[in-house]
């Protein structure tokens, strides 16, 4: 059973932090399988995607936030440098090869992503779909004419 299942109330109104939302569970998930399966490659590997995958949706709302100007923006970024410095400590247990059922920080991070998403991104994509203007409809066609 995975530790987390995606639920339809997670989803923000900005499809890209909903993808990226997605994967990061998932990969958490997968975290949590390696575990309870105590496959200790398969979690290096895992834990390697994770922290890889966090500096990529990280630079994205970054992004996302410095285009529109996004007033919490410091206090938000300060939350993903909390949340990547536990995922890099994790990483340095694993190859400090501590035993994986001493990882149960991973539950820490499950609980942490989806407290981060409800309140800190729910704010962040409502202030993105205000502020942001939509992309233009299409130009109705000229062969109806
Ligand atoms: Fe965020």
């Amino acid at each position: 059973m995975p530790l987390c299942t995606w639920e339809t109330s997670f989803n923000l109104e900005v499809g890209v932090m909903n993808e990226h939302h997605q994967r990061l569970v998932s990969l958490i998930n997968a975290a949590y399988d390696a575990i309870q399966l105590n496959d200790s490659h398969g979690m290096v590997r895992i834990v390697g995607e994770l922290l890889d995958y966090a500096t990529y949706h990280f630079k994205t709302e970054a992004d996302l936030m410095r285009q529109c100007g996004y007033p919490s923006q410091a206090s938000h970024m300060e939350q993903h440098g909390h949340f990547f410095r536990h995922i890099s400590d994790l990483q340095s247990r694993l190859h400090a090869r501590e035993p994986l059922h001493n990882l149960e920080i991973v539950i820490f991070l499950k609980e942490w992503l989806m407290q981060h998403i409800l309140v800190t991104d729910r704010e962040l994509a409502g202030y993105l779909a205000a502020n942001v203007p939509a992309a233009p409809e299409p130009l109705p066609s000229q062969d109806s004419a």
